[in-house]
């Protein structure tokens, strides 16, 4: 993959069963398994953004522990994974990071399970990344927590994608773990 990709999951600009704006927990299992997916496809870094302080020193000693030298020793391929995950305060941190690293802001990419206008399969988004051999705007797909991504976030998009589907198409069932939907679309767009 020559074109910079990052991966973000809100815990924040993310809504309840109700539709109500909401700040989420982060959960153990979307540190470890998210993070394995960024690894495999090459993702730059994986952001855990949440304004919750507490949740902050959680995640900073659940990271502390992989930072062991036994851990190291023992799990060194989850050692690797879990080094790319960040912790950021805010979505204005993740842009900021990236841009130190990348020298350009990020191409935001939105992701949800229910279909929002103007969307594009990812057929088309994974060929125009191919195709693109000289393109240095690094790429960031966005992904959420709780009932999905509030349109209170809209305003940061850029691309939205698709929701992924299966057998049963749009009339089906396609509620996926968020750590599923990052893989999927991983492989969906960067996969060989
Ligand atoms: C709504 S949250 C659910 C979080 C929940 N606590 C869990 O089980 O992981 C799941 C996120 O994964 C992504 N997602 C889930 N299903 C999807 C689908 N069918 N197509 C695209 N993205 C999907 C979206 O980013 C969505 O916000």
């Amino acid at each position: 993959m020559s074109v910079p990709v990052y991966i973000a999951l809100l815990h924040t600009h993310v809504t309840n069963r109700n539709g109500a704006q909401v700040t989420t927990a982060v959960t153990n299992m979307d540190i470890h398994d998210i993070a394995r997916s960024a690894r495999t496809y090459n993702a730059k870094g994986y952001f855990l953004v949440t304004p919750i302080l507490d949740q902050h020193e959680l995640v900073e000693r659940i990271l502390g522990h992989w930072k062991t030298e036994k851990s190291k020793a023992y799990h060194p391929d989850r050692v690797e994974a879990v080094s790319l995950v960040r912790m950021v305060k805010t979505f204005d941190e993740v842009k900021a990071a990236i841009l130190a690293e990348q020298g350009e802001l990020p191409e935001v990419v939105l992701t949800d399970a229910r279909p929002i206008p103007n969307s594009m399969s990812y057929g088309d988004y994974r060929r125009e990344l191919s195709e693109a051999k000289d393109r240095k705007k690094p790429v960031l797909l966005v992904f959420g927590t709780g009932w999905g991504i509030s349109d209170s976030f809209y305003p940061e998009v850029h691309r939205i994608l698709a929701p992924v589907y299966g057998p049963g198409g749009k009339e089906g069932y396609n509620h996926l773990s968020v750590r599923s939907a990052v893989a999927i679309i991983l492989d969906r767009l960067f996969g060989i």
